[in-house]
């Protein structure tokens, strides 16, 4: 980096999505190329960032955050701490799209061995659309990243004027821009371009976690299967054969198994497969031994992890410990 201006140097990485995206005209708010512009190109749209921080880019992928997959969130992880450990970053913002934004940035909250801020930031609607969300997303990312009271707070997302948790968010619409929610509410807004924080997040993160993205170079692979009305087990039985080392049951209501689908869970168990009742009601928590005897099964219950986010718990606490007792640890620390 050149300099320093006394303003916060922060890393801006793209990697694709919506907000690297561009429609045939500016009414194409909901269909449009993901993944077009480049990182450059973004931040050149964004003149006023330069008023906030010295910020220098990277390109690490060019994908629609549908296709991350492992190794994706590894790269990137590895990436990301390999900045933050250099004298020269206060910070990263970690543009994505927003379909799986949440899974990542809960992967880096869990794994990043620092306390500078890292923000992960999506838009619903691309640059060239009207009203687009993702230059006044961006700007408020970058003016979260560099600000102090930023630090210590874990892996954040900016939506909306909304800071939120990535251990708590969660994008819940198909397209309208309000689209990303935490159940307990964001942790603070940004108003006239200055974060104001009102509440932390309770759950260990970040440096107090078991997880360095250092020592980790694969991750397991953990299936979700979703219950619905009329449910069979074919979808579990199926699973069982790709090796997967855990599958999250998408549960209704409190994680309710239907007795069509038991025998084959409890098969998953007795061929060691993990088996983690969360919910696909997309709230509440899911409770050990109520609506099945998770003890009896030998199975866990996933809180109030959603399934998406239950999975990325689970892939990291079986790169350790690969007991129940420890797994079902991870969920009520977590
Ligand atoms: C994606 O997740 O890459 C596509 C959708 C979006 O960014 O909103």
């Amino acid at each position: 980096m050149t300099a320093h201006t006394g303003k916060a140097r922060l890393v801006l990485i793209g990697t694709g999505g919506t907000i690297a995206g561009r429609g045939g005209s500016a009414v194409n708010t909901s269909a449009y190329d993901c993944s077009v512009l480049g990182i450059d190109e973004i931040l050149t749209g964004l003149p006023a960032a330069a008023e906030i921080a010295d910020i220098r880019t990277e390109q690490l992928f060019q994908i629609g955050s549908e296709n991350f997959g492992t190794a994706h969130l590894l790269q990137l992880g590895k990436r990301v701490a390999a900045l933050l450990q250099r004298d020269d970053v206060d910070g990263v913002v970690i543009t994505h799209g927003t379909d799986t934004l949440d899974e990542t940035a809960y992967f880096l909250h869990l794994t990043l061995k620092s306390a500078k801020p890292v923000v992960v930031v999506g838009a619903m609607r691309p640059p060239s659309a009207l009203s687009s969300d993702g230059p006044l997303n961006l700007y408020h990312a970058i003016v979260v990243a560099a600000s102090r009271d930023a630090h210590g707070k874990g892996t954040l997302v900016v939506a909306n004027d909304e800071i939120h948790t990535a251990r708590d968010v969660v994008k819940t619409n198909t397209f309208k821009q309000e689209a990303f929610r935490s159940p307990y509410g964001p942790l603070g807004y940004i108003v006239e371009g200055v974060p104001r924080f009102y509440r932390l997040a309770a759950r260990r993160h970040t440096v107090q976690t078991e997880w360095s993205i250092a020592e980790i170079h694969d991750l397991p692979e953990v299936g979700i299967v979703y219950a619905h009305g009329g449910m069979t087990d074919h979808g579990v039985r199926a699973m069982l054969d790709t090796g997967v080392r855990a599958i999250v049951y998408a549960a209704t209501g409190n994680g309710n198994v239907a007795a069509s689908v038991v025998a084959a869970l409890r098969d998953a168990r007795s061929r060691a497969v993990h088996v983690v009742r969360a919910s696909r009601t997309g709230g509440g928590v899911v409770i050990r031994n109520a609506a099945q005897p998770d003890d009896r099964y030998d199975w866990l219950a996933a809180d109030d992890h959603v399934p998406h986010k239950a999975r990325i718990l689970t892939m990291l606490a079986l790169t350790g410990a690969c007991d129940a007792d420890a797994l079902q640890r991870a969920f009520l620390t977590y």
